[in-house]
């Protein structure tokens, strides 16, 4: 995958880019790269935002200059490219939206500042709107490193073992329910056991004992109906 992400503060993604996960996935063929929007304004001074059109107060990313930015990573080679502008009022990340990001051979993720983005952006420039909770962040970048991180760690490679993406939280394996839970040694606490299923040597147990407990923490989809 190529991720390029669009951002007002390009060094906040070196700790990001630190992570094992992260790393194995560019030594796996991903490539990840950032782009600074004052770097490529058409504005002068490094003037990224305006004033609202209507009064009120705070300051809005112009469209003129995310269009730049884009131009300057892409050319006119925008389509068929998944753009994904970071906003609140964006459609709620989950397991399903990742693993079809995770897909993707192109990845834009445009990290919005200060109070928002000229909606012509979201009409007209980006082909997705993503938000990753009901709050509300003071930028896009904190939103964008988690989309990354959730997105990367689907990519084959990244993750040390195999399979450990597979059987995981919210994944089709587990019929979206959250994942079932981990024990390892000590067998005893201060007097706290772990499950006797799970040292019985019984695989099919194990795995019965395991899809109960993931259903008895259940699809939180459902909560929030
Ligand atoms: Cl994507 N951006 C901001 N600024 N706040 C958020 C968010 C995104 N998702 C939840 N809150």
């Amino acid at each position: 995958m190529r991720l390029d992400v669009f951002t007002l503060f390009p060094p906040w993604f070196e700790w990001f880019e630190s992570q094992r996960h992260v790393r194995n996935a560019v030594a796996a063929g991903s490539e990840l790269r950032y782009h600074d929007l004052r770097a490529t304004t058409p504005l002068s001074a490094g003037q990224v935002d305006d004033s609202p059109y209507g009064g009120g107060a705070g300051m809005v990313m112009r469209v003129d200059v995310i269009d730049a930015a884009l131009q300057a990573a892409y050319g006119d080679a925008r389509t068929g490219r998944r753009i994904v502008l970071l906003t609140p009022s964006g459609r709620m990340l989950d397991d399903e939206l990742v693993t079809e990001l995770a897909a993707e051979p192109d990845l834009a993720l445009i990290c919005g500042r200060y109070e928002g983005v000229d909606e012509r952006v979201r009409d007209h420039l980006v082909t997705d709107a993503v938000s990753i909770g009901r709050y509300v962040l003071a930028g896009g970048e904190l939103a964008a490193m988690v989309v990354a991180d959730a997105v990367l760690r689907k990519i084959p490679g990244s993750l040390g073992h195999a399979d450990s993406a597979l059987e995981e939280s919210y994944s089709s394996a587990l019929e979206g329910d959250p994942e079932y839970p981990h024990y390892t040694r000590p067998p005893t606490y201060r007097g706290w056991d772990i499950p006797e299923v799970l040292v019985s040597g019984d695989h099919a147990k194990v795995r019965e004992w395991r899809r109960d407990r993931s259903r008895e923490r259940g699809d939180p989809r459902e909560e929030r109906a």
